[in-house]
């Protein structure tokens, strides 16, 4: 029988990553994917130019359970080694916004460093493979493939989580963890527009705006976005981690709280101008005129007293909205949730219940906010796997 020191299933960012590294001090390795290329993710994510890592990636930027589990992978790997690794290959970047690097180019350079890596260390990846059974006994890891069975002394799961199944995401590591005893914690859409009831934003649809979105437990500010269904935007994708069906989320307008006096001063300077005309200036003018007649904006501006403004500013600031849905695992970026915590060693991702198993990457439950934290996260802790496996 075929025999490897380790085998990782899943070549997207977190496998593909963790074969380059744990082959490198000579273990046999092999990587395998039912897809027909590597790195899908990678290579659509950003708009094609990849959000590769964050400049500011800490502990607070991640979600989870166990809200300390990552701290120790993203210490030992940082934003820092990826970016000396890129830069190593000549790959040039830049900051987007917010800490948020993206190549110049096009994300495939990542894709192609990360072949090149898992070459020079002579991984072997297999695509186009599926597995159908996995057990463990004695010898390790047995794998059945269709070109015959395979078996390992490790095995690392890195097979990501649930979004976008178009692009082949199965849930194949949960199902794999509960069959060797690990809890795995609720998983659901995130980093995924909102939607509302009887289209209510569709005349709407592709007005965008500076905003801070909020609900009881957190908040962004970052541009929103109105869509025939819903609402989406970086801030409205953020929140979505933190929003549960039934909850409402805040949507402020004003979020830099200047609305109310720059309003009053126009209203000296220009208290005939007409009401909407005047906010179209800060806001705009079809969200105006979308908002108008709920929030009855008639009249000049010399016409509103100071405590009209405030009402008005106050509605504009404190807009609630109930969404009744997501856009679900379609579109959504991310999985929140995934194999429980409690069942892995943090500084090695390897299973407390099965010495020699390991899961990496995004079916861990552990999901980062938008902006380059989900790869920096598939990057750490691929990495901290890798180690282990290496020195082993
Ligand atoms: P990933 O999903 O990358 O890889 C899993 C691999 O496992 C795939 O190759 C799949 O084919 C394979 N697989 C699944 N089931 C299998 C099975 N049963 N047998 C064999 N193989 C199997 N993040 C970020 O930080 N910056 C960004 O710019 C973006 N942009 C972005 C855009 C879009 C459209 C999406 C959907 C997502 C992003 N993300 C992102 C999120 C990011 O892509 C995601 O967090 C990482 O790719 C997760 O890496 P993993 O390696 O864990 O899973």
């Amino acid at each position: 029988m075929e025999t490897w020191d380790t085998i990782i299933i899943g070549a997207g960012a977190a496998g593909l990553f963790c074969a380059g590294q744990a082959a490198q001090t000579g273990k046999r390795t092999l990587l395998i994917d039912h897809a027909k290329r590597p790195g899908e993710k990678i290579r659509i994510a950003g708009g094609g130019r990849c959000n590769f890592t964050n400049m500011h990636a800490e502990p607070g930027n991640f979600i989870g359970q166990n809200p300390h589990f990552h701290k120790s992978a993203l210490a030992r790997y940082t934003q820092w080694d990826f970016i000396a690794l890129v830069d190593a290959y000549g790959i040039a970047w830049h900051e987007k916004t917010l800490g948020q690097l993206f190549c110049d180019q096009k994300a495939t350079q990542i894709v192609d460093m990360l072949l090149t890596e898992l070459e020079k260390t002579g991984a072997e990846l297999r695509l186009n493979t599926s597995v159908s059974d996995i057990s463990h006994g004695p010898d390790g890891f047995r794998l059945s493939l269709p070109t015959g069975p395979v078996q390992a002394r490790n095995l690392v799961m890195a097979t990501g989580g649930k979004s976008i199944p178009k692009m082949g995401a199965t849930g194949f590591a949960y199902d794999l963890a509960r069959q060797f005893g690990h809890e795995i914690t609720e998983t659901r859409p995130a980093l995924v527009p909102l939607t509302f009831p009887e289209a209510r934003f569709a005349p709407l649809a592709g007005v965008s705006a500076p905003a801070r979105v909020s609900n009881d437990r957190t908040s962004f500010d970052e541009a929103l976005l109105f869509t025939h269904r819903g609402l989406s935007g970086p801030s409205i994708l953020q929140i979505s981690s933190y929003w549960r069906e039934g909850e409402a989320i805040r949507v402020n307008l004003d979020p830099e709280a200047t609305l109310f006096d720059t309003l009053r001063s126009q209203r000296q300077s220009e208290g005939r101008r007409n009401l909407t005309t005047e906010l179209a200036r800060h806001l705009p003018a079809r969200l105006v005129d979308f908002l108008a007649p709920e929030l009855g904006l008639t009249g000049n501006l010399a016409d509103q007293s100071d405590a009209r403004l405030r009402e008005i500013v106050d509605a504009l600031s404190a807009w609630e909205l109930t969404p009744n849905g997501s856009e679900g695992y379609r579109t959504a970026e991310v999985t929140l949730g995934g194999v429980d915590t409690d069942g892995l060693d943090s500084k090695t991702m390897m299973s407390k219940h099965l010495p020699g198993l390991y899961f990496i990457g995004e079916c861990v439950d552990v999901t980062g906010w938008l902006g380059g934290f989900n790869f920096q996260w598939a990057w750490s802790s691929a990495h901290a796997a890798a180690r282990h496996i290496a020195a082993s």
